[in-house]
């Protein structure tokens, strides 16, 4: 981009679509410009803040012309915090623009022939849908430009989510409308006793400070989670926290914590410690139980994952006799979804303790043709593996949002199994995968399926099925 069109002001932009990412697209001299917080059908002026030869990056400073697709955001954070971004674009129109990502990210990258892209299948809730969120403690509030000019002193000291591209600021959430139950209390009444307690919130930089982290899980059954990571190993203050979860609380179905002393927020190789109650919560689904530890992955939307089960098993088609690997199972839920109808289901999947929950999910729900393995699914998926079990009829994969590693797309092609069944919270890199498994499947059925609503996400389930001859 040429020096002088930064900072440069381009006037009446029609907003045109929305690209990857949930990028707003318009254009100038022929020219892509992205611009953020806008819909498609707003008139707005530009002010550009970056670009290369290819495209121009951009925000909205004046609006002339509201689109008439937009919707009112519901939330007070909305523009600031990073977790629903698209609340100022009605839910049918979403719903479009992630069926369209589906079919821009194929026909981009998947370079083999699919068949129209079926509608999306949306969410009952659009609110309230999340049973998990993920809150950090920081004494880095992100304070507004009115409260900033308003020259006023602010409690810095804040309890939410992070900013977009800034790891060290945090947005205070007073209400947050993706998680129901007790969530918004919890984390409420728990910044509110810390303040009052002049406890410390963490500082990301100096890396130091009690309060971490806060994750709150929630199910359909009504169990609650609650797991706090402290920074310091202060066990009279982590008690004082405790209790006090403990006795405001006393619902919870399970109350946890971890001391944290890396640099980072991960805990999948800290120990967890059992305040009260138990360390798992119950989902269930059509009657099977699954048993929800603190690191286990569980779909973040509980009632749509149903609905994402529901297609991955008709794709699947069982009869009863079929083999059927469910690779990257977590605490295989796929596995055991469709264990009834298959004669052995084989769940592959790296985290231990979800395999061992997969494994007490399976005996919980009285289901003895399944088999788990923990392992990297590129180490696990081997020749050794297949000769010393069943060739599987069906491949249901549903790996994390990198996609499947190169050896096991390679493993696939050398599997052939009769049908793919491929499950993805990434089109990018399930059309990527898609196109090296071209050259022995057929891409039969496109479904893309709205698991989180007022965000750009978009799960996709295909149906690949072997070429004949
Ligand atoms: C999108 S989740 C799917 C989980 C499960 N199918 C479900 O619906 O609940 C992806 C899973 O892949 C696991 N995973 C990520 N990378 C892996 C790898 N290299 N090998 C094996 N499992 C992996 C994650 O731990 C996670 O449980």
């Amino acid at each position: 981009m040429s020096r002088k069109m930064k900072n440069k002001v381009l006037k009446n932009l029609t907003i045109e679509r929305i690209a990857a990412e949930g990028k707003s697209v318009t254009h100038y001299e022929g020219k892509v410009v992205f611009v953020q917080h806008v819909a498609p059908g707003d008139v707005v002026d530009v002010r550009i803040r970056r670009g290369k030869s290819s495209f121009m990056e951009g925000e909205a400073i004046h609006i002339h012309e509201y689109s008439k697709d937009r919707a009112e955001p519901f939330c007070s954070h909305f523009g600031v915090c990073g977790g629903c971004k698209w609340q100022h674009i009605n839910y049918d129109l979403q719903m479009e623009y992630k069926r369209q990502q589906v079919v821009d990210q194929f026909q981009r990258i998947a370079k083999v022939p699919i068949p129209e892209v079926l509608p999306i299948i949306g969410s009952a809730d659009t609110r309230y849908y999340r049973n998990k969120l993920d809150f950090t403690f920081s004494n880095n509030r992100w304070l507004t430009r009115e409260e900033i000019d308003s020259g006023k002193e602010f409690e810095r000291n804040a309890l939410g989510f992070h900013i977009p591209k800034r790891f060290d600021k945090i947005v205070d959430v007073e209400h947050c409308y993706l998680q129901g139950g007790v969530s918004n209390e919890v984390r409420n009444a728990l910044r509110d006793f810390a303040l009052e307690k002049g406890l410390t919130f963490f500082d990301m930089i100096k890396q130091e400070g009690l309060l971490r982290n806060l994750i709150i899980r929630t199910s359909v059954t009504d169990e609650t989670m609650v797991i706090v990571q402290f920074g310091e190993d202060n066990p009279e203050q982590v008690d004082q926290v405790m209790t006090f979860l403990s006795e405001r609380f006393p619902d919870l179905t399970s109350l946890l914590y971890i001391i944290n002393l890396k640099k980072n927020e991960t805990f999948h190789d800290q120990d967890i410690h059992t305040f009260m109650g138990r360390d798992y919560i119950i989902e269930e689904m059509e009657g099977l139980k699954f048993r929800v530890g603190p690191k286990s992955f569980y779909q973040t939307n509980s009632k749509q994952a149903y609905e994402l089960y529901k297609v991955a098993r008709e794709f699947a088609d069982l009869n009863g006799d079929e083999v059927v690997y469910d690779l990257y199972t977590g605490t295989g839920t796929i596995a055991n979804f469709v264990a009834k109808k298959a004669k052995q289901v084989i769940g592959i999947e790296y985290v231990e303790a979800a395999i061992e929950d997969a494994k007490l999910n399976a005996k919980e729900n009285d289901l003895d043709n399944t088999l788990f393995y923990a392992g990297d699914m590129k180490d696990m998926l081997t020749d050794e593996f297949i000769a010393s079990h069943a060739a599987p009829d069906v491949i249901i994969t549903d790996p994390p949002r990198a996609g499947m590693h190169e050896d096991v797309v390679s493993m696939l092609l050398k599997l052939a199994a009769p049908k793919i069944v491929y499950v993805s919270c990434n089109p990018a890199t399930q059309a990527r995968d898609i196109a090296l498994l071209g050259d022995k499947y057929n891409v039969d059925i496109v479904q893309p399926v709205d698991m989180f609503p007022q965000t750009y996400h978009v799960e996709n389930v295909v149906l690949l099925t072997l070429k004949t001859g």
